[in-house]
């Protein structure tokens, strides 16, 4: 059977791929620890779970409009105002199957073939996949280190085109876990402005933050909001990720496209989902967020303390989201358990077989001589799968 050589273009999401794999292993009755969790290890709040039930009993089965429900957007406005002071109508809100839908949508009503979308790199790995299906380029801007993996104004300047249609910024940022300071974003601001870019703001680990202030591009000002597409949605902020809600503002014309689209493609998102995220929205369960937070921020200060221990490993302390990316450059030629270490992929795939430790290679974001590392699991599991990753890199580097 033939495959379009659009379907014949996907790579597999790397995340899923590699927890794919140490499940098996699970499964196959092996002590496999997974680092690859892209998903809170915490439940979703009581009232929000109570709210679905309630959904449901008051029969709220059917379908919504495909877009979403009024309820469902006025609750986006009213966090979009309290939180950033931001002012949208309903019509400039759509709700999506997921975040991961919203900019799905978004990139196939906006880009046309041979446009370009700047992606500063590491990036989360589904954004230049969502590109390539929408038949447009990702430029992708590299990002060092050094310079706490965010791109400057300068870089996203020199990377415009007369192709280029869009930025993608995405702070706090997975993998890296960096956060783009207010200063910075005005600056980025400035050249997405003069050179009419529209700016796609992915803010989804808004709320998971640990140093520093999240500010929300758009609220710099009104010529950039008029520009900015926020995405955002319920799935970590209130551990909500199999509820698959998620959410597009800004321009009330893209805003409609993708409602459209979405019109012949899934229809709306799940009925009786959407007023539990209206009321996540509207009052959100502070004190289960809080303690969530402070649980990532103890287990990241863990992590980042015990990785930069290990030879040939070392990495920086990210600010938000909940994972840590590893600089693997020491390893990088050594031999570990036979195999010579050439990037990521090599060193992920040696410490899922000799050590039984699960960890995502960073060439799917864009950075092959890294490693990511989620903290959304037990303390008692990073411990132990810590443990397990010094001792092997120190008895092979003996
Ligand atoms: C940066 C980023 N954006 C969007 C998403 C998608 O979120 P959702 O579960 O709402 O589709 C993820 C999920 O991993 C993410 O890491």
């Amino acid at each position: 059977m033939k495959l379009s050589q659009r379907a014949l273009g996907i790579h597999p999401s790397p995340t899923l791929a590699i927890d794919a794999k140490a499940k098996q292993m699970i499964q196959e009755g092996m002590d496999v620890i997974g680092f690859g969790a892209g998903e809170p290890d915490f439940d979703t709040p009581e009232g929000i779970t109570q709210e679905a039930i309630n959904s449901l009993r008051r029969g709220e089965t059917k379908y919504t409009p495909a877009s979403g429900t009024l309820q469902l957007k006025e609750a986006v406005c009213y966090k979009m105002e309290r939180d950033h002071g931001l002012k949208y109508n309903p019509n400039e809100v759509v709700i999506c199957c997921g975040a991961k839908h919203a900019l799905y949508n978004l990139f196939q009503v906006i880009c046309d073939p041979g446009d370009e979308v700047i992606i500063p790199a590491p990036y989360w790995v589904s954004y230049s996949e969502q590109v390539v299906l929408a038949g447009a380029k990702p430029v992708f801007i590299q990002t060092t280190e050094a310079a706490g993996f965010r791109m400057t104004a300068a870089q996203f300047e020199a990377a415009i085109t007369p192709r280029t249609v869009a930025l993608v910024l995405n702070s706090p940022s997975n993998p890296t876990g960096a956060v783009y300071s207010k200063a910075e974003l005005e600056a980025i601001a400035k050249v997405a402005v003069t050179h009419k870019i529209l700016v796609i703001s992915d803010e989804i680990y808004e709320q998971l933050i640990y140093e520093n202030t999240h500010h929300s591009i758009a609220a710099l000002n009104p010529e950039i909001k008029a520009q900015t597409i926020i995405i955002n949605g319920v799935a970590k902020t209130f551990a909500m990720t199999g509820w698959r809600i998620g959410y597009a503002v800004g321009d009330a014309k893209i805003i409609k496209a993708i409602g459209d689209l979405q019109s012949h493609s899934t229809s709306n998102p799940v009925t009786f989902c959407q007023s539990p995220s209206a009321l996540a929205l509207r009052q959100p369960p502070v004190n289960e967020i809080n303690q969530m937070v402070q649980e990532f921020k103890k287990r990241r200060d863990y992590m980042v303390n015990v990785i930069n221990q290990i030879p040939g490993i070392s990495c920086r302390k990210p600010e938000g989201a909940f994972y840590v990316f590893a600089n693997i450059s020491g390893l990088i030629g050594k031999d570990l358990a036979g195999k010579i270490i050439n990037n990521g992929d090599d060193f992920a795939e040696v410490l899922l077989e000799k050590a039984n430790v699960a960890v995502v290679p960073g060439t799917g974001f864009g950075a092959p001589g890294y490693i990511r590392l989620s903290y959304a699991t037990s303390m008692e599991k990073i411990e132990k799968g810590l443990e397990r990753i010094k001792r092997f890199v120190e008895s092979e580097l003996k």
